[in-house]
């Protein structure tokens, strides 16, 4: 497989997220057959199953860009030693109708950072047992739990030399494991 589309659904709305910086500096990582591309999910509706048969464009959107992956790149701060409610609420909506799931199958990574020394263990944990049900194969190991700390982003943008070998081995290793289970 040449060109490698990963979605990267990012669990943070915040305009300064670690989370979204994280994501950017870890697509410069990616190898050169990889595209990756931040899926929207700050505009969704609140999910409401009243809506599955007409859903609004910005769900339709999230379904057709999560079909259209390859692989799926989870990047999340954690809420109160779970996920963010943004990040539920998209997996939620391109989860339905039942029977019309988005995510079954696909590859997935998991990954975060936060100002606790846990560095969102739990929201990946918690962010884990839903993939499970979803039918999503997820890396196991290396698993990349991050504490914000000074040095983590160089003035580019790009992950610090202090990080940079440990970020480096997890996306070759995520990256292989997307090429191994992908559906093409
Ligand atoms: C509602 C809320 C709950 C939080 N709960 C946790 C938590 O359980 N564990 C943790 O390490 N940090 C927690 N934090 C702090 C986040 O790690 C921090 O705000 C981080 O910057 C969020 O990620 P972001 O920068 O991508 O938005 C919480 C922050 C908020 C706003």
């Amino acid at each position: 497989m040449n060109n490698i589309h990963i979605a990267v659904i990012v669990g943070s709305l915040r305009r300064d997220s670690l989370n979204r910086q994280l994501a950017n500096a870890i697509a410069k990582l990616a190898p050169p057959e990889f595209s990756v591309k931040q899926v929207e999910i700050g505009d969704l509706p609140l999910y409401n199953q009243d809506d599955d048969a007409n859903p609004s464009a910005a769900v339709t959107r999230l379904k057709g860009e999560i079909a259209a992956a390859h692989g799926l790149l989870f990047v999340t701060a954690e809420y109160n030693r779970s996920i963010p409610g943004v990040l539920k609420n998209a997996i939620d909506h391109a989860s339905r109708p039942y029977g019309h799931s988005a995510w079954a199958g696909k590859p997935a990574g998991v990954i975060g950072v936060s100002v606790g020394a846990a560095g969102t263990s739990m929201a990946q944990q918690h962010l884990r047992n839903i993939l499970a049900y979803l039918d999503v194969p997820v890396l196991g190991q290396p698993e990349a739990f991050i504490q914000a700390k000074d040095g983590l982003f160089d003035q580019d943008g790009a992950i610090g030399a202090g990080s940079k070998v440990f970020m480096q081995t997890w996306i070759n290793t995520y990256a292989n494991w997307v090429k191994h289970h992908a559906v093409s």
